[in-house]
């Protein structure tokens, strides 16, 4: 008899952007505690798993090139994780993983992170696997600390490492306005250029989550506009000061506020709604600030099967 192969599943998985970053000291483990507001963008990628002969992982789209398509690749220690975590051989899953990336590459927007966290979504459908979503984001926390919130998505307050969450009620779309950089950010290095400027002096800590909440429960743009709030961008400025141009012209082509996203060098600009988002979109393209710019709103849905049964 003839073992039916199941057809390859695709999933579309968000962004995020931080409009609340605050970064406690380092810890012994090397991390940083973190309270944050994660929000998921439409910005998206796309990943598709299907029972291969050639296992592997492949990428294309925006800034392919960079990403590792080896046993490094996130997406592929996703595959060998839940593999380990439901009884199979990691070391031998006929699996192939297709990313096709609109999320900017190493761009502070949890791009390796939603690949990782779609990955495991596919596979649990692929495999018919009876797993929930908590389960799988237990997977996800070790594979990265902003992998749950991808998988999730919608609005979350994140602490710990950034992956205990918690939702958060947010009542608004938000429209924005994104500019990615010609080349890519290191997280770590980020990190580690905030513990030496807090070493050399005090850069200025953001203020307190509770108002950024407040907003978010009110829905007004302006009102969260104010108070978005990044303890990297001191950081990622330090070590691409390009980026204070970049921040500048996003607001003076009309948005309401702009700040860098997570360790960057993506700068993300709040608008006040999708049509001034199109204008600043438009004269921040024009103004030879950024590699490419993008629209995008949120809050979105996290990882999830695209045009069949979502399995979990
Ligand atoms: O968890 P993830 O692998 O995405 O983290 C990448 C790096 O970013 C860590 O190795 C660490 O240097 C830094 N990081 C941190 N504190 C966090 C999250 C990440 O210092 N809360």
């Amino acid at each position: 008899m003839l073992a039916v192969v199941p057809p390859p599943v695709t999933v579309r998985v968000p962004s995020k952007v931080n409009l609340h970053l605050a970064v406690g000291d380092l810890r012994p483990d090397g991390y940083h505690d973190l309270t944050t507001i994660f929000q998921a963008l439409s910005l998206t990628d796309e990943v598709t798993v299907a029972i291969a002969d050639e296992p592997g992982v492949e990428v294309h789209g925006e800034g392919a090139d960079a990403v590792p398509t080896g046993a490094s690749n996130l997406a592929w220690r996703a595959v060998q994780e839940l593999a380990r975590h439901v009884g199979r051989d990691p070391d031998e899953p006929k699996i192939r993983v297709v990313i096709n990336k609109g999320i900017p590459v190493s761009g502070g927007m949890a791009g390796g992170s939603a690949d990782a966290a779609a990955t495991l979504v596919g596979l649990a459908s692929l495999w018919r696997l009876d797993i929930t979503r908590d389960e799988l984001a237990g997977i996800c926390a070790k594979l990265g600390s902003d992998v749950p919130f991808t998988l999730y998505g919608g609005t979350a307050l994140g602490t710990g490492r950034g992956e205990k969450l918690v939702p958060v009620l947010s009542r608004h779309t938000y429209h924005w306005v994104l500019a990615f950089d010609r080349r890519g950010l290191s997280t770590p290095k980020v990190f580690t250029e905030l513990d030496r400027l807090r070493d050399e002096g005090d850069p200025p800590r953001i203020g307190a989550v509770e108002p950024v909440l407040e907003a978010l429960a009110t829905g007004d743009p302006r009102q969260l506009a104010l108070l978005l709030g990044n303890d990297l961008q001191a950081a990622s400025v330090s070590l691409r000061p390009g980026l204070r141009r970049t921040l500048r012209a996003g607001v003076s082509a009309g948005a309401l506020a702009g700040t860098v996203s997570g360790s960057g060098p993506t700068c993300a600009f709040l608008c006040s709604d999708g049509e001034s988002a199109l204008r600043v979109a438009a004269e921040l393209a024009g103004a030879g600030v950024c590699r490419t710019v993008r629209v995008a709103h949120g809050p979105v849905p996290g990882a999830r099967v695209i045009g069949g049964d979502e399995t979990p």
